[in-house]
């Protein structure tokens, strides 16, 4: 068992580098990247406030498919280039939605969410899929956020990849 807990009122840097080293401990020496992903989304759920789905796309052949997350169940494929998640995986750069519905082509998986980012997982050159978050709250990913999933993405990478 693991009891990993954020601590209490943290900063947002100080939450994600909590997160970082728990993420660190909970993958170290695993080699299967979906027991990782597995790990690392129900972390992502307990640390970050104010989230209703966290999880990652994995790229399978031409598309991304849908990986470990919590939250309620979401679309299973998406194409590369469609969406907030298909635009992070063509571009390989952080998508930072503040408003879902002004997004062109966003893809509503739950109808709850207003607002998402979404981080590309890159190893050795190679896209692994994304990670992507969504809030009920709009605007409630910021730099700061986008800075700290990137980190968590590189640092991970490894892992993810398997
Ligand atoms: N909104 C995403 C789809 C995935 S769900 O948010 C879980 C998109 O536009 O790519």
């Amino acid at each position: 068992m693991y009891d990993f807990a954020p601590t209490a009122a943290a900063d947002k840097a100080t939450l994600h580098a909590d997160l970082l080293s728990a993420a660190r401990a909970v993958t170290d020496g695993e080699p299967d990247a979906i027991a990782n992903m597995a790990n690392v989304a129900a972390l992502l759920w307990q640390y970050l406030p104010d989230l209703n789905w966290a999880g990652f796309y994995r790229l399978v052949g031409d598309e991304l498919v849908l990986g470990p997350f919590q939250g309620k169940p979401a679309c299973i494929r998406i194409a590369i280039g469609k969406g907030v998640c298909g635009t992070a995986a063509a571009t390989r750069t952080t998508q930072l939605v503040a408003d879902v519905h002004a997004f062109p082509g966003h893809i509503a998986c739950d109808a709850a969410s207003a607002s998402e980012i979404v981080v590309p997982v890159v190893h050795d050159g190679r896209l692994i899929g994304v990670l992507d978050l969504d809030s009920p709250l709009t605007a409630r990913f910021d730099a700061a956020d986008a800075a700290g999933l990137e980190a968590l993405c590189a640092a991970l990478a490894p892992a993810l990849a398997g």
